[in-house]
């Protein structure tokens, strides 16, 4: 018998960094050999992601996780019992028929991504190589450009700001292991400049500084004078890297910046945004405009994409079908790649190729609810995405995955690449004309 046959799929409720349930499932294969994985949860999510299956009712804000826990344990241990957990693409074909809905509305996205790396997992442990080398499969790999939060906000820090991430890109680091020193430093810097401010309020979701700001405009000059004040260069060694997540205050053409008691349209956000890309050295910018909100992206794109990366996010939502689309119409020139967004790693990485296929920068990212899973570190090394976006530089749910990184240097030594600033479109981080 074949020794990676899945023997024994187990799912169990644990607790993710907000102290909320998530799924965590454990694969065991014929030759005794455990993979295991939990599923993250986002706050700000796309409306087209893979539904994140919650119990509702009174108890845990309706946030249980019991039903997708016992999909794992019932119809999904019972489906892939018997199938090679190195055929990846057959385990996910069979997920995504067995729940049968164009978004795991049924199984839940969090039991079938919770299952899915797993199953990755334990085909690597079988084989007895690590993650990043089994994912890599003989091609190239290279440690990603870290984007890196200072400050929270939008919906994970109650909405203090509009502005979701404000995040630095250390574009001089010349190894990701000098990178976060870089980081380090920038976040201590910000932390003392908050202190003297008097405006030190503790942390956001994904562990920036509380952004006790009066405007959004503030916190991009707090940041800049902290870059300085660690003693970099502003554009030139560590630039500015922005998720407005818009799809968050925006609809149908309309936004309401709410701490700043204005509504703009597209036009208008789209002004301000490129104000700042004047002002301010910025490299990167994710969900610019709305979801819904085509025509403001490619505007948007048109604008800046020659220099400045424009993420989607919820706009893309991990799907290659939108990322072609979004190839052809122009309305992003990078893809954040979020596993839990697609519910499978097939959907995932044909996502990821998809971004790379076009041209695009491919971020592989955790979302604001983690645990200590560390499989996106493998998949942004394994699958050369050349970019990693995990939060900030506090909290151990987000340290797990920056320390896993280093090992993975580490392990490589000499053949380690790092990605820097190559990644990002020429000129990057030099305000904009
Ligand atoms: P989320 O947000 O994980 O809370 O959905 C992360 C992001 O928008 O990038
Ligand atoms: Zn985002």
């Amino acid at each position: 018998m074949n020794d990676s046959i899945i023997h024994r799929v187990v799912g169990r409720r644990v607790w993710d960094s907000r102290g909320r349930p998530t799924v965590e499932a454990d694969v065991h294969l014929a030759d005794g050999t455990i993979g295991r994985a939990i599923a993250p949860a986002g706050a700000s999510r796309g409306t087209n992601e893979a539904i994140d299956l919650r119990d509702g009712g009174p108890a845990l804000g309706g946030l249980d996780v019991m039903q997708a826990v016992s999909n794992v344990n019932r119809e999904i241990a019972h489906c892939l019992a018997g199938l090679d957990a190195r055929d990846q693409a057959t385990v996910d074909a069979a997920l995504i028929a067995l729940d049968g809905t164009p978004n795991k509305a049924r199984l839940g996205g969090n039991a079938t991504i919770a299952v899915s790396m797993a199953v990755l997992h334990a085909a690597a442990a079988s084989a007895r190589v690590p993650l990043y080398r089994h994912l890599a499969a003989g091609g190239p790999v290279r440690l990603p450009l870290p984007e890196i939060q200072i400050f929270g906000g939008g919906a994970h820090a109650g909405r203090r700001v509009d502005i979701q991430d404000f995040m630095v890109m250390a574009l001089s680091a010349r190894s990701f292991a000098e990178a976060l020193v870089m980081t380090a430093e920038v976040y201590r810097a910000a932390g003392t400049l908050m202190q003297e401010a008097g405006k030190l309020a503790g942390v956001a979701d994904e562990g920036g500084f509380w952004p006790l700001f009066d405007s959004n405009e503030e916190a991009l000059g707090m940041l800049v004078r902290a870059i300085e004040r660690a003693g970099y260069v502003p554009g030139d060694e560590v630039a500015i890297s922005l998720d407005i997540a818009a799809s968050e205050f925006g609809r149908d053409g309309r936004y309401r910046l709410g701490l700043e008691a204005r509504e703009l349209d597209r036009d208008g956000l789209i002004e301000m945004l490129l104000d700042w890309c004047r002002r301010y050295p910025i490299a990167s910018i994710e969900d610019p405009l709305a979801e819904d909100d085509r025509d403001g992206m490619r505007a948007f794109t048109k604008a800046v994409g020659h220099r400045i990366q424009v993420i989607g996010d919820d706009y893309l939502v991990t799907n290659a079908d939108r990322v072609r689309a979004a190839e052809s119409d122009g309305a992003c020139n990078a893809v954040l790649i979020k596993p839990n967004q697609a519910g499978t790693i097939t959907e995932t990485r044909a996502a990821c190729v998809a971004g790379q296929d076009a041209g695009f920068g491919t971020i592989v990212s955790a979302r604001s609810g983690e645990t200590e899973d560390v499989t996106i570190v493998h998949l942004s090394t394994g699958w050369n995405a050349g970019q990693l976006k995990v939060g900030s530089f506090t909290r151990s749910e987000r340290m797990a995955k920056w320390n896993e990184a280093l090992r993975l240097e580490e392990a490589l030594g000499d053949a380690a690449g790092f990605a820097g600033r190559t990644v990002l479109p020429p000129g990057a981080g030099q305000p904009l004309a």
